[in-house]
C-alpha cells in the first residue's frame, strides 16, 4: 500500500538551545531534516512528502532539498506555532483518501520496516502508532511527593510515525481545531473521538533529537553504521 507522509517541521527547537532550528544541525555532516527525508525519499511505498515549515525558512530549505535531490516532496505549507496546527496545515494540502503517516521530521532514525508495519496496520485498522516500553519506573509526583507508581508493564512511550486512513485524521483533526483542543499527538485527538489505535512496536533508536545528548546519541549511531 502507497502512502503520503505529513513532516512538521516548523518547530524552533527551544530546547536543542542551538540559536536555530534544530532540524538544521547536522548529524555526520547532513542536516538532521535531509536524514528524516531520505528515510522516505528511499521508502519504495511512500509516494509523496508534504512538509510544514516556518516562512521564513523556506528558501533555506528550498535548496537543501535541491542540493541533497530530494524529490518526492509535493507541498511545502507554512506552519503554525503549536505542533498540531502544523500538522492541520499539511493536511489542508493532501488530496487523497488513503493511509497517511504523520512523522517528527527531528526523528531521523526511523526505521523502513517499522513504516511498513505501520501502514499495513492503518490500512487494515484505521489508526496504528509505533511506540517502545518504558525502561524506567515512571512515578506520579505531587508537589514533590510520590503519589502513585504506575504499573510499568503497561506504559509505553510513544513516537511517530502515527499511521492513519486520512478520513479519520481529518475528522480529529477538524474536531479538535473546531473544540480548541491541543494534544500533544495525533493518537490522542483521534482517541477521544472513540477510536482504537493500534502500537507497533518501534526501536529505542528512533529517539526525537530533542536536547543535546540526543545529538551524541545520534552521532553515535551513525558511526556504528545507522
Ligand atoms: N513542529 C512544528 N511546528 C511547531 C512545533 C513543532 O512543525 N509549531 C515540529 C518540529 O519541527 C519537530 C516536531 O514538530 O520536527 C516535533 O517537535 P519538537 O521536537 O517539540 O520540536 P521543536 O518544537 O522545534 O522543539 P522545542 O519544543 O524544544 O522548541
Ligand atoms: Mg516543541
Amino acid at each position: 500500500e502507497r502512502y503520503t507522509v505529513m513532516i512538521p517541521a516548523a518547530g524552533s527547537g527551544q530546547r536543542m538551545g542551538a540559536g536555530m532550528n534544530k532540524l538544521f544541525l547536522k548529524l555526520d555532516g547532513k542536516p538532521i531534516l535531509i536524514h528524516t527525508l531520505e528515510v522516505f525519499e528511499n521508502d519504495a511505498s511512500c509516494s509523496n512528502i508534504i512538509l510544514s515549515i516556518k516562512e521564513s525558512e523556506r528558501t533555506v530549505i528550498e535548496s537543501m532539498l535541491n542540493r541533497f535531490s530530494i524529490s518526492k516532496v509535493v507541498a511545502l505549507v507554512e506552519g503554525g506555532n503549536e505542533r498540531q496546527q502544523s500538522v492541520a496545515a499539511c493536511l489542508r494540502a493532501y488530496e487523497g483518501n488513503g493511509v497517511v503517516l504523520v512523522h517528527d521530521a527531528a526523528r531521523p532514525f526511523i526505521e523502513h520496516e517499522v513504516i511498513g508495519k505501520l501502514v499495513e496496520v492503518a490500512s487494515v485498522h484505521g489508526a496504528a502508532v509505533a511506540g517502545v516500553p518504558v525502561k524506567d519506573t515512571i512515578k506520579i509526583v505531587e508537589d514533590g511527593m510520590v503519589a502513585e507508581t504506575v504499573e510499568r508493564s503497561k506504559l509505553w512511550s510513544i513516537q511517530t510515525p502515527q499511521a492513519f486512513r486520512y478520513a479519520i485524521l481529518k475528522e480529529a483533526s477538524d474536531k479538535a481545531e473546531a473544540e480548541g483542543f491541543l494534544g500533544t499527538d495525533e493518537s490522542m485527538i483521534v482517541e477521544r473521538l472513540g477510536y482504537s489505535v493500534r502500537i507497533v512496536e518501534g526501536t529505542y533508536e528512533n529517539v526525537k533529537m530533542t536536547t543535546k545528548e540526543d545529538i551524541v546519541f545520534g552521532e553515535a549511531l551513525l558511526r556504528q553504521g545507522r
